[in-house]
């Protein structure tokens, strides 16, 4: 099926639990709208919004229009009869996830809208709340009887999926006492990005690129991961968190794991599970020696102009917090086509420029039969660019010749960026994450393998680092991080590609 064509209606109820939260207003109910313009979902959907909140159907309808124009839909569309219809299908039932009774209510409710949307038993529990809900609510979803026995029941959720390899273990177990591992969808957003899924077309779908991707060919691979704003109103959960935890843990190591992995036999769920699980096990995991060398933490202090507050002077933030908002590394790999390229991550808060990108550096030319003079021997590396947001494309550095009389030679970038009427067209990460999980497709969802061994690589650095006070602030807000982090690629005789100034 080509892209842009609408599949085949699904029928399907879902039961979004913190139907009243953040998630819900400004990535669920937008994207359920579009799968709903687009043909996806018909008439045989319903959804459930559950929280403590005693809103009636009629408030539910007029939060989910909402929702809607907020997203940045057309007025006509949104007030449109299409809209209306649509918010039709919603529901609220006031539920207190800790509250045995109203998981009754619930299933009452849910058996109803069964049978009058005809969802043939097919269920999606979202679970668009705090972590520390998930056991309660999968336990109860089966213990009342919710989940049917005559279709299918998917269980859809959120990062953070535990602060360390045990946590994360604890809340795995308490889930799969519900829920096998085949119904699980957890979300790493990053994974329903347009430019992450296509890695894999990159490398896999052009034999020139495929035959240079390994150590005979790369030096060395740089993720980025920059943001330009500081914590805003999110630091709360920052606080118990930090970078490594919010960023490296999951979106860098997905990443890392798309770039390092063999090649599939084919792109399906399984075979692309097996690699990326193959590939993270790849990565070295440190000593705590090796963590402090390898990894570089920072903290964002005021900008140059002091008009930026610093971290600890953010609303909510401890004036003396260890939480670091910027953490660069250095991660090895020992599989077989990538041994002993490093692969060096960066991600951070009040960077100079927002930025995702990543860069493929390849190896000096053996010999430059152009050089005329010893200062003049080396020529500019060949670097593949991946920009993945907000930019999209690739970019391609090469050497020619500089068109002067002799033979000079000097780097030239071949450009492809996306325009912004191709961008609009792609489907936003939630919505493509949602249309799998109706599809039943985990591709782009992350298995439980890959959680607990991302986990085991992070969770010695955190702890590494959580046994020393470190030196914060030391970063100025604007510009690319610590000094220490430039340190990292120095001491290996390279820089980082992506370099912008404010
Ligand atoms: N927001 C985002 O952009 C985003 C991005 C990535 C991941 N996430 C993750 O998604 C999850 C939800 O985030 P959020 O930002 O939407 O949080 P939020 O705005 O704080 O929403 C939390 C929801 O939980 C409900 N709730 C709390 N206690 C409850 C209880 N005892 N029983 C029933 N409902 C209860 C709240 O509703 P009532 O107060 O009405 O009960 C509310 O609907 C979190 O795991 C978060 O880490 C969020």
């Amino acid at each position: 099926m080509k892209e842009g064509q609408t599949k085949m209606a699904q029928s399907a109820l879902f039961i979004i639990f913190g139907g009243t939260g953040d998630l819900a207003y400004r990535k669920l109910y937008p994207s359920l709208f579009r799968l709903y313009e687009k043909g996806y979902l018909k008439d045989d959907f319903a959804v459930i919004g559950t929280a403590r909140r005693p809103w009636t159907d009629e408030h539910y309808h007029e939060v989910v229009m909402n929702a809607i124009a907020d997203d940045g839909h057309e007025s006509d569309r949104t007030n449109s009869e299409l809209a209306h219809k649509f918010a039709s299908h919603f529901y609220y039932q006031s539920h207190n996830v800790n509250d045995t009774e109203h998981y009754v209510a619930l299933r009452n409710l849910a058996d109803k809208l069964d049978a009058k949307y005809n969802l043939k038993g097919n269920r999606i529990y979202y679970l668009a709340m705090a972590p520390r809900f998930f056991g309660t609510i999968a336990g109860h979803l089966k213990s009342e009887k919710l989940i049917t026995d005559h279709g299918y029941n998917r269980l859809i959720i959120e990062k953070p999926f535990g602060r360390d390899l045990q946590t994360a273990k604890d809340l795995n177990d308490a889930i799969s006492a519900a829920f096998s591992e085949e119904q699980i969808y957890r979300i790493d957003h990053y994974l329903g990005k347009e430019a992450i899924q296509s890695i894999a077309a990159l490398r896999f779908g052009n034999e020139v690129i495929g035959s240079l991707w390994n150590k005979a060919h790369i030096d060395n691979i740089q993720i980025t991961l920059a943001e330009s704003l500081g914590v805003e109103e999110r630091a709360g959960y920052y606080e118990t968190a930090g970078a490594l935890r919010d960023m490296v843990q999951n979106h860098i190591l997905q990443i890392v794991s798309l770039l390092t992995m063999e090649e599939p036999k084919a792109y399906t769920a399984s075979e692309l599970r097996d690699r990326k699980v193959e590939a993270l096990r790849n990565i070295k995991i440190y000593s705590p020696e090796e963590a402090l060398q390898n990894f570089v933490r920072g903290q964002y202090g005021e900008d140059a102009d002091h008009e930026q507050l610093d971290y600890r002077h953010e609303e909510g933030t401890d004036e003396n917090s260890q939480i670091e908002t910027f953490v660069a590394g250095k991660l090895e790999t020992e599989s077989p086509s990538l041994a002993g390229v490093p692969i060096y991550v960066r991600t951070g808060k009040r960077l100079a420029q927002k930025s995702t990108q990543i860069s493929i550096v390849f190896k000096d030319l053996k010999q430059n039969i152009f050089a005329n003079s010893e200062s003049d021997t080396k020529l500019a590396q060949n670097v593949l660019t991946l920009f993945i947001e907000p930019d999209q494309g690739y970019r391609f550095d090469i050497n020619v010749k500089s068109g002067e009389q002799s033979y000079g030679v000097m780097p030239i970038h071949l450009d492809y960026h996306k325009s912004a009427a191709k961008k609009a067209k792609v489907p936003e990460a939630y919505e493509k994450l949602i249309h799998d999980a109706l599809d039943g497709n985990r591709t782009n969802f992350a298995h439980w393998h890959e959680v607990a061994q991302a986990w085991r690589i992070v969770d010695v650095v955190r702890k590494t680092w959580d046994k020393q006070d470190a030196d914060f602030p030391n970063y100025v807000s604007g510009t690319m991080g610590p000094e220490a982090a430039e340190e990292l690629l120095r001491r290996d005789h390279r820089t980082w590609v992506y370099n912008p100034k404010r």
